[in-house]
């Protein structure tokens, strides 16, 4: 008899990426993990590609070193976890300042250029603290290894970032910014170097609108010739971009959108989910997270003071003013799904263990 496989399951076996999006603290870490860890568990070689993993977390994935090479979880953590191992599962954590290194090294096109450029000032900048950087970094990686095939599934986790369409959106941004046309990037000033909305780029608008007045003529010269050698890379930046665009358009990838039961936190998620939609992007499913459920079992207590009997039933009754609320939330939002979205229930422990997650997949995937 062959089991049948809950619909994730199906994703998690059939696609070559699956993408946990959504706004920020909801759970996109965790469920990512957790997915990965059942990816793997149904025979595929997977890669969880992590942002900003909580610190215990990250231990049980075998990532407490600090660079982003992907580490193997051993078969001894398995077993130790008691967690049954078929297929290897590795973890990476995004380390944006690193893959924008990879690039340099790898694209620039000669050896005078590629160092210039890493020992600039404005490129330590420009590789550190980029807004959206993260976000288009995350898909930098995402397209080298899918390039390398080394894994079956590569389970992508998403920036905490509290605009999630930027991540949707920055191959496209770059992508248009990069076909504005091939008069050089200096001369076009300040408005072409907004519209990409890199952080980077935007912070040199803000320099190069100002450079007459503030900066000496040396700072503006290596602005400029930073620029210019940045501009070498283009063309690859803007393939690369494009290739990804196409990618996260094809039925190799799946996006899931997560949120929280709040009211907030479902708008955004159903607002991701129209882009998706509107974009042509496989939206495959919509996950509550953190689902309060009303507490109907408190179990023997007989044998407890008046006190801690008054206390369990406030927090039950809390419990249930709670539960209400996301029952209310969650029907407006099946509602305007058209169907039933996954609810998984708010845990009353940590999940950071290699054995929570894997308890924790088991709820996601009831
Ligand atoms: N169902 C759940 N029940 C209880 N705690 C949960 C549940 N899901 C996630 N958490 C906890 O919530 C916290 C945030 O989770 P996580 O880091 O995965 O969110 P995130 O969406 O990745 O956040 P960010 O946007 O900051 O990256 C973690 O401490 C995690 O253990
Ligand atoms: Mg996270």
């Amino acid at each position: 008899m062959t089991e049948t496989l809950h619909p994730i399951e199906t994703l998690l076996t059939t696609r070559r990426t699956v993408v946990c999006l959504g706004p920020g603290g909801v759970g996109k870490t965790t469920t990512s993990a957790a997915l990965a860890l059942r990816a793997a568990g149904l025979g595929r070689k997977t890669l969880v590609l992590t942002v900003d993993p909580a610190h215990r977390l990250a231990n049980s994935l075998g990532l407490d070193r600090f660079d982003n090479d992907e580490q193997e979880i051993s078969r001894e953590r398995f077993e130790a976890a008691g967690v049954p191992y078929v297929a290897p599962l590795y973890a990476m954590m995004l380390d944006t300042k690193r893959v924008f290194d990879d690039i340099v090294e790898r694209y620039a096109p000669n050896p005078e250029v590629r160092s210039r450029i890493l020992a600039s000032p404005f490129y330590k900048e420009a590789s550190t603290r980029l807004a959206g950087s993260q976000e288009y970094m995350a898909m930098e990686k995402l397209y080298a290894l899918l390039q390398e095939r080394r894994y079956d599934l590569i389970v992508l986790d998403t920036p905490p970032t509290v605009h999630a369409l930027d991540f949707l959106d920055a191959p496209g941004r770059l992508e248009e910014f990069m076909t504005l046309g091939d008069d050089g990037l200096a001369a076009k000033g300040g408005r072409a170097l907004g519209r990409l909305g890199l952080g980077f780029l935007r912070a040199n608008t803000a320099i190069l609108k100002g450079a007459g007045k503030f900066l000496g003529a040396d700072v503006f010269t290596d602005i400029l010739s930073f620029i210019g050698d940045f501009q070498t890379m283009y063309a690859g930046f803007r393939d690369r971009a494009a290739a990804v665009k196409r990618f996260m358009r094809s039925d190799e990838i799946a996006f899931l959108v997560i949120t929280g039961p709040e009211r907030a936190s479902i708008d955004e998620g159903l607002f991701l989910r129209e882009r998706l939609v509107a974009d042509r992007m496989p939206f495959a499913s919509f996950l509550v997270n953190r689902t309060r459920l009303p507490v109907d079992d408190a179990g023997p207590l007989e044998d407890e003071t008046p006190e801690v009997l008054a206390a369990l039933r406030h927090a039950a009754e809390r419990m249930g003013v709670l539960a209400a609320r996301d029952a209310r939330e969650l029907a407006r939002l099946d509602k305007a799904l058209g169907h039933q979205a996954l609810r998984i229930p708010e845990s009353a422990d940590d999940i950071c263990a290699l054995r929570d997650l894997h308890r924790y997949a088991g709820t996601v995937l009831a």
